[in-house]
C-alpha cells in the first residue's frame, strides 16, 4: 500500500462518498462541510442545493456517510472513559491553573491566549513546553513539545533558563521540544498532518503550541474583500487542529494577536484576531494583560465548564510563575 492508500484508508473523506467528487467537495468545504460527520448532520434538500446535486444524489451521499461515520451513541461508561485519558500541563502558576479548572492545560482541547505584546503569551508557551515534559505527579504529561514558531520568537536561550530553574538538564529539555518555523499559512497548515504522523509513529508528543495562530492568516490576507478567505481558511485550519487534539489526545496551545476595537467606548478596547471563529473553535479562551506592578492578568473569556474569573500571575526568569 502506498502512502496515499493507507492514509485513505484510515479516514475516509469526503470524496470517498458516490456522488461526490473533488468539484463539489470544494464547495461543501466552502460552505464549512469538511468531514463525513459535517455531511452525516446535513439534510438532503439543503445539500441539494449547496452542491449543485439532485435530490437522489444527495440522500444517498449523506446515507452513505452516515453508514461510514457509525454514527450512534457511546454509553456513559465509553464517554468517561474517553474523559480519563485527558490530561493537563501546569501553567507554572497555581493562581492561572485554577483559572483554568484546577491542572493546567488539558489535552483533546484548544486552548487560546489573545493580548496585546508583551502579555505574555510566548512566554506561557515556552513554559509549556518545558512543563509537559514533567512527570505527572509534578503537572505534566510525560511528554515531548512541537513548537510551531510563526514569527521567529522560539528562544532556546529561554527554555534552558526555564529548565534550569526547575532543576531539569537543559539539553535534554531542548530535545523534547520539536520546533519548526512555518513560514506561511500554507506551511503552518501541513504542518498539522505532519504532527500527526509523528504521533503515529510513536512520537510522545502531548502538545502543540502555535506562536501565532493568527499572524500569517492576517499578514497574507490584509487586503478589503480577502476577509471571508481568510475567515474560511482559518476555520478550516482551526477544525483539523481540534480534530487533532481530540484523535491523539494533546492539548493544543495557541497564542493571538488583538487589535484595537474602536467601536468599544468602555473598558480594554481590544478584540483578537479572527472574532468568533477562532472564539468558536477554542474550548478555552483567555485574555492576557500586563497588571500592576510587573504582575499579569489572565481572564477566562469563554469557557464550557468554568466561571469567568481571572488569575495573576508572574513571567520571570522561571517562566510563569506565581512570584516575582
Ligand atoms: P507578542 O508576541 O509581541 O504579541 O507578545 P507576547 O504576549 O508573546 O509577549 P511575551 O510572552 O514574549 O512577553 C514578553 C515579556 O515577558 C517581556 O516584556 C518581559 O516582561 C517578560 N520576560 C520575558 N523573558 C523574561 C525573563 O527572562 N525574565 C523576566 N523577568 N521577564 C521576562
Ligand atoms: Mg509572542
Amino acid at each position: 500500500m502506498t502512502k496515499e492508500e493507507e492514509k485513505k484508508e484510515e479516514e475516509p473523506g469526503l470524496t470517498d462518498i458516490p456522488g461526490i467528487g473533488p468539484g463539489i467537495a470544494s464547495k461543501l468545504e466552502a460552505a464549512g462541510v469538511y468531514d463525513l460527520m459535517g455531511l452525516a448532520v446535513m439534510s438532503p434538500s439543503d445539500l441539494a442545493e449547496m452542491a449543485g446535486v439532485g435530490a437522489a444524489v444527495a440522500r444517498k451521499a449523506i446515507q452513505a456517510a452516515r453508514n461510514m461515520m457509525k454514527l450512534g451513541f457511546s454509553d456513559g461508561i465509553e464517554y468517561d472513559n474517553r474523559r480519563k485519558d485527558v490530561h493537563y500541563i501546569t501553567t507554572g502558576s497555581k493562581a492561572f491553573n485554577d483559572l483554568l479548572g484546577g491542572k493546567g492545560v488539558e489535552s483533546r482541547s484548544i486552548t487560546e491566549a489573545y493580548g496585546a505584546f508583551g502579555s505574555g503569551k510566548t512566554q506561557l508557551g515556552l513554559t509549556l513546553a518545558v512543563n509537559v515534559q514533567l512527570p505527572k505527579e509534578k503537572g505534566g504529561s510525560n511528554g515531548k513539545a512541537v513548537y510551531i514558531d510563526t514569527e521567529g520568537t522560539f528562544r532556546p536561550e529561554r527554555i534552558r533558563q526555564i529548565a534550569q530553574a526547575m532543576g531539569a538538564n537543559p539539553e535534554k529539555v531542548l530535545k523534547n521540544i520539536l520546533v519548526a518555523r512555518a513560514f506561511n499559512s500554507d506551511h503552518q497548515i501541513l504542518l498539522v498532518d505532519r504532527i500527526a504522523e509523528m504521533i503515529k509513529e510513536g512520537e510522545p508528543i502531548k502538545i502543540v503550541i502555535i506562536d501565532s495562530l493568527t499572524a500569517h492568516f492576517r499578514a497574507e490576507f490584509a487586503g478589503r474583500g480577502q476577509l471571508a478567505d481568510r475567515q474560511q481558511r482559518l476555520n478550516r485550519y482551526l477544525h483539523n487542529l481540534m480534530k487533532l487534539a481530540e484523535k491523539s489526545n494533546v492539548a493544543i496551545y495557541v497564542t493571538n494577536q488583538v487589535m484595537a476595537n474602536p467601536a468599544m467606548m468602555f473598558g480594554d478596547p481590544t478584540t483578537a484576531i479572527g472574532g468568533n471563529i477562532v472564539g468558536h473553535a477554542s474550548t478555552y479562551r483567555i485574555y492576557l494583560r500586563r497588571g500592576k506592578q510587573g504582575s499579569r492578568v489572565a481572564k477566562m473569556i469563554d469557557s464550557p465548564n468554568l466561571p469567568d474569573n481571572e488569575a495573576v500571575f508572574y513571567v520571570t526568569e522561571a517562566g510563569v510563575t506565581d512570584q516575582t
